[in-house]
């Protein structure tokens, strides 16, 4: 019995010197310690035995039990040393390495340049509002005194969804939501995406941007009209800029005017932004007309209002003398890094 008791001892022993997993460890204890397990079946075979010998195998057999059970649980702390060591080596982390570098982006241009405007203008009192880029023909072309003929309602200079819906055209149309959502006094600026079905060239784009201004007040004349462009101009461009304004027709204005700025580059002598004549075009504007109060039920007799637009592309073209339009829709990184502000 002793002989097989120090077999036992023998073969643990020497399966533990192999053993590198929990599970091979657990699995020894089973087989041996285990209810079904080796020493455990010589304890159960003890009742054929004579008394006097029940009391040494009952010894031997519980210190050999005491013995393995020592075994596992030293062989338990250094298998468990082990792992720990392993996943530490496996996660080692260099913290003096070089982090990985993220590449910060830019403002756009556009997005540069329609800030700094919408900021001249909140700075004078005016909010911002916004209005669909998918719009109805009423919105974009009736209500704005925009004739069933006239010609910017072409097929080839608009994006028709059906024939009440398109893209529109002009930021315009948020002056008529704006009349028919607003009391006056009114002082509203809007800028967002306009779409025209022009081909892409340096200087035409299907998608473009513009700002809309809407004033609506009593008492307001073109003095109010010219006295705000002027000072916005003056904002934008600097205290030395000066400013014109030249006949022009827009159906929703009446009187309707554009305005030009003296040249930014060469202060009115004349070079190559300007074309030699000192004088920039920057914006359409006017008297809104009638009509288009009408449309917002605003008391003609009482209310009077001036109205503006100006293309943002236009703008951040000759600011930062791009040359082509369609820079401004590649994204590229490069490009647009140049305007960081
Ligand atoms: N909507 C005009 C255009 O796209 C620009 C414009 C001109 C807007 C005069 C106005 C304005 O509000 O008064 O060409």
């Amino acid at each position: 019995m002793q002989n097989k008791i120090n077999a036992i001892l023998e073969e643990s022993k020497a399966k533990l010197d192999e053993i590198k997993s929990l599970k091979d460890l657990d699995d020894l204890r089973v087989k041996v310690l285990g209810k079904k397990g080796d020493l455990t079946a010589i304890l159960k075979n003890m009742k054929d035995l004579a008394p006097e010998e029940k009391k040494e195998v009952g010894m031997l057999v519980n210190k050999a039990k005491q013995d393995v059970e020592e075994m596992i649980s030293s062989k338990l702390a250094e298998v468990k040393a082990k792992a720990l060591e392993e996943k530490l080596k496996a996660e080692k982390l260099d913290v003096t390495e070089p982090g990985t570098k993220h590449q910060l982006g830019a403002k756009h241009p556009l997005t540069v340049v329609t800030e700094e405007i919408t900021k001249v203008f909140t700075s004078m009192g005016f909010s911002i509002v916004e209005g669909p880029e998918i719009e109805t023909v009423f919105h974009n072309f009736d209500a704005l005194n925009a004739g069933p003929n006239h010609p910017a309602r072409d097929m080839t200079d608009t994006f028709y969804v059906n024939d009440q819906v398109l893209l529109r055209t002009q930021t315009s149309p948020v002056q008529v939501r704006t009349l028919l959502s607003q009391e006056p006094p009114i002082r509203v600026i809007s800028p967002g995406r306009v779409f025209r079905c022009d081909t892409p060239d340096a200087t035409h784009s299907p998608v473009f941007h513009q700002i809309e201004g809407l004033v609506v007040d009593e008492g307001i004349t073109m003095a109010d009209l010219k006295g705000v462009m002027d000072s916005f101009a003056k904002k934008l461009f600097g205290e030395e800029t000066r400013t014109k304004f030249r006949p022009h027709h827009f159906p929703f204005t009446e009187p309707s005017a554009e305005m030009d700025v003296s040249c930014f580059k060469c202060g009115g002598k004349g070079c190559r932004v300007c074309k030699g004549s000192g004088w920039i075009e920057i914006l359409g504007c006017g008297m809104v007309h009638p009509n288009v109060l009408k449309v917002g039920d605003v008391d003609t007799e009482k209310y009077t209002g001036f109205a503006f637009g100006l293309g943002v592309e236009r703008v951040a073209m000759l600011k930062y003398g791009i040359d082509d339009i369609r820079l401004n829709y590649e994204n590229d990184i490069r490009y647009i890094r140049q305007f960081k502000k």
